[in-house]
């Protein structure tokens, strides 16, 4: 008879000898190379009362963190030379001094690119993760976590988006982009979807929208294939890039239209010399409203977004899109490809 014991609870003396850092090594002057990067080990910390080891299970990649290895201000303070990278990671309390936060607690944290972490409960981000069974651990580092949110906050929260609008989304084969798609597209909207490529494209098609252009070709092309997906107009700009695009979006928005704008990713790996946004009388033009947003100051809609996505993932209508790659030491190799433009979905490790 198989052995029906649970595995024991790790407890400090299965902890190895040291922790495994990524560090920044130099800063990026375009996109990140591996030499910005190194590995570097540290002895393993002994904890005092109210800390939490964790044991980084699932490490996030995100264009976010381009922006933090620059010298320059920020939301978050600028990662130090030789100090590891800051990062998102879901992890597993494997050691604690903290009576509510036992050993085996699943949690979600802004900590560091480090194997093994120590928390306290006021760490930045900080949340339980409870998993639904048959889910893998990896969703709620993605469309069902962080990712979801973001799309669901920018969409809903922010874009003010409902039933019958056309909704633009840009980099919607990316982690963002391809929830919003799905989001968009089962709340009833027309979806369209701004892509680099014409496989990425037909991939944005696949996830539901109504129509989906590849965006790297030329202005003129590019112009006449938006005006076709949306001849109405755009009631919803779900901007993941900002750039030029931003400039070809504004004239196409409907009077009294909404720019959700999450990110502009076309301007982190060179953050000296950003796009002159032209266009911005639109506003006036149309009253428009373009609202910057980040997710978490959005705290008191959170339930009723995660609600949603854990719905629409139970009806088959949300499909986590990921890539992902195995090893701690994986990371920055990801994150390079990631701000490179090679990925698609959710930009993951597994650790
Ligand atoms: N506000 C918030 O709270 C919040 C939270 C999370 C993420 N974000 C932002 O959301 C955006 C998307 O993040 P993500 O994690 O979902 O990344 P992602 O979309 O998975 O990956 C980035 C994609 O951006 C596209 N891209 C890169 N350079 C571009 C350019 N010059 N012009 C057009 N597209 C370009 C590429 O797709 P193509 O090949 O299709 O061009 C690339 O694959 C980022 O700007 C990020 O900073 C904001």
């Amino acid at each position: 008879m198989p052995d029906q014991t649970p595995p024991a609870a790790p407890t400090a003396a299965a902890l190895p000898a040291t922790v495994r850092h990524i560090v920044l090594r130099r800063r990026p002057v375009g996109v990140p190379t591996p030499d910005c990067f190194a590995l570097v080990e540290t002895p393993m910390p002994v904890l005092d009362d109210g800390q939490m080891l964790v044991r980084m299970r699932v490490g996030s990649v995100d264009p976010a963190i381009r922006g933090f290895l620059d010298d320059r201000p920020s939301y978050l303070p600028p990662v130090a030379i030789d100090a590891p990278v800051t990062g998102m990671s879901l992890g597993e309390v494997v050691a604690s001094r903290h009576a509510d936060w036992p050993v085996g607690t699943l949690v979600r944290v802004l900590g560091t690119w480090s194997d093994h972490y120590v928390i306290t409960p006021d760490a930045l981000g900080l949340e339980r993760v409870t998993p639904q069974p048959g889910v893998p651990l990896r969703a709620y580092m993605g469309a069902l976590g962080p990712v979801g949110l973001t799309a669901w906050v920018g969409l809903v929260a922010v874009g003010q988006a409902r039933p019958g609008d056309t909704v633009l989304v840009s980099a919607a084969a990316g982690a963002t982009g391809s929830t919003v798609v799905q989001l968009a597209r089962a709340m009833g909207c027309r979806v369209v979807g701004l892509a680099g490529g014409a496989d990425k494209a037909a991939l944005v098609q696949r996830l539901g929208a109504d129509a989906a252009i590849d965006h790297r070709v030329a202005p003129d092309a590019l112009a006449t294939a938006l005006d076709a997906a949306a001849p109405q107009g755009i009631d919803v700009y779900f901007d993941n890039v900002g750039g030029p695009l931003l400039d070809l979006v504004l004239p196409r928005m409907r009077e009294g239209g909404r720019i959700a704008l999450c990110g502009m990713i076309a301007q982190y790996n060179d953050a000296d010399h950003p796009h002159g946004v032209t266009q911005l009388w639109q506003l006036v033009v149309k009253r428009l409203t373009l609202r910057g947003f980040l997710t978490y100051d959005h705290a008191d809609r959170l339930a009723e977004a995660q609600a949603m996505l854990d719905d629409l993932h139970g009806r088959g209508q949300l499909v986590p899109l990921e890539n992902v790659h195995r090893g701690f030491e994986s990371l920055p190799g990801a994150f390079i490809a990631l701000m490179q433009g090679q990925t698609t979905g959710k930009t993951l490790v597994e650790i």
